[in-house]
């Protein structure tokens, strides 16, 4: 079943936030944090950033101080956005959970905020690298392992979450993630996923054609391609979760303005953090794709950080009325009679005889 609720409507802009050229306008919302340094984790140094994790020959996003401020505020926009529901952390209708899991979790943020709005269940996390945090609720576990390894968990899970996981895979390994997501629910459990475009629109032409912010998608996808790691997962994922066997298929998509633009408050608070993600995740997200895959050919670490620095700027211009787009599905494992009846239909499909000869 799909859900209809599809981001269409324009964001209406503030008209007040053109007074941000006053230069007496508080402008704290376009501060950035400074990362703290941290030496503890050890890993493969490159370009000036951290790759510490159990791929770090060919995983692209860094595992680092900046990077996790990134994801911080990457969790703040989908909280965001989702904060007239009394649960904001995820769509699919699970209740009482006992077991729930987190692939791909980062900082472990959604994990120890869904440990803590469900005190009776497990909630693992895992990602490739050690969980870069020192406190963590009782019932919440963070995991280093390699999802597209064998799943050795044996409880079955009532719900599997993935976020932002786009360009962790390529086609076949997004199969087996999805079919390991299965195999380890329970019938009748959730896979639920939410993933974010990286390219940067506008609906009402306040940004320039020529503008560089219209080339940082194109770029991403490009050397994406020539990874072998689509970058396009947030419009594929539907149709690969339903060929994984899973029924029941909702989606819901999103704008995430960047900036805070928009006259409508949710917006314009989603749209502030969402331009932190950016400003602190950008140089994470392109310099092992441009150093390695940049056209016309591999770029060096200087030429990206020119690159970034340029579009730092112009992101900070409040008359860009931007966006991405994001998209949430959340599917369930059939029941074993729901897959028993399914087979038999496809039989009684298959056994019926082809009469379209005769008739012609
Ligand atoms: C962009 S981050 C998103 C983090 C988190 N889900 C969030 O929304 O804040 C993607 C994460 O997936 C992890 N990841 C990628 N490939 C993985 C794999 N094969 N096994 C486990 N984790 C993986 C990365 O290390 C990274 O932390």
């Amino acid at each position: 079943m799909e859900d209809s609720r599809v981001a269409t409507e324009r964001i209406a802009a503030d008209p007040d936030i053109y007074s941000a050229e006053d230069p007496h306008y508080p402008d704290d919302w376009q501060s950035e944090t400074t990362s703290i340094g941290s030496s503890i984790y050890r890993g493969l140094i490159e370009n000036g950033r951290r790759y510490q994790n159990l791929r770090h020959e060919d995983y692209l996003i860094p595992s680092d101080d900046q990077m996790f401020e990134a994801y911080e505020a990457g969790h703040l926009v989908a909280l965001v956005l989702e904060s007239d529901r009394q649960n904001p952390l995820f769509r699919a209708p699970v209740h009482d959970p006992k077991q729930i899991l987190d692939v791909g979790t980062g900082k472990g943020i959604w994990a120890i905020d869904v440990a803590d709005m469900f005190p009776n269940a497990t909630v693992r996390g895992v990602d490739l690298f050690p969980p870069p945090v020192s406190w963590m609720p009782p019932n919440c576990v963070l995991e280093v392992d390699d999802v597209l390894q064998e799943w050795t968990w044996r409880e079955p899970f009532d719900l599997i979450h993935m976020r932002i996981m786009i360009g962790s895979f390529d086609p076949a390994e997004w199969d087996r993630v999805y079919k390991q997501c299965y195999d380890k629910l329970q019938p009748g459990g959730w896979l639920e996923q939410l993933e974010a475009s990286p390219c940067i629109e506008c609906d009402d032409g306040t940004l320039p054609a020529d503008n560089i912010l219209q080339s940082w998608g194109p770029n991403i996808f490009a050397c994406g391609e020539a990874a072998g790691r689509e970058c396009d997962v947030i419009d594929t994922m539907h149709e690969t979760i339903r060929k994984a066997g899973f029924v029941d298929v909702h989606d819901k998509t999103y704008k995430w303005p960047i900036g805070p633009w928009a006259r409508d408050q949710r917006y314009k608070e989603a749209g502030t953090v969402n331009f932190h993600h950016w400003m602190s995740g950008m140089e994470g997200w392109c310099m092992w794709l441009l150093t390695k895959f940049g056209s016309p050919e591999p770029w060096t670490k200087d030429e990206v950080l020119v690159y970034v620095a340029k579009l730092r700027k112009e992101l900070k211009n409040p008359r860009f009325h931007i966006y991405q787009r994001a998209r949430r599905v959340w599917a369930r494992k059939p029941f074993p009679d729901e897959i028993e009846r399914s087979a038999e239909i496809k039989e009684e499909s298959t056994e019926k005889p082809d009469v379209s000869a005769e008739k012609q």
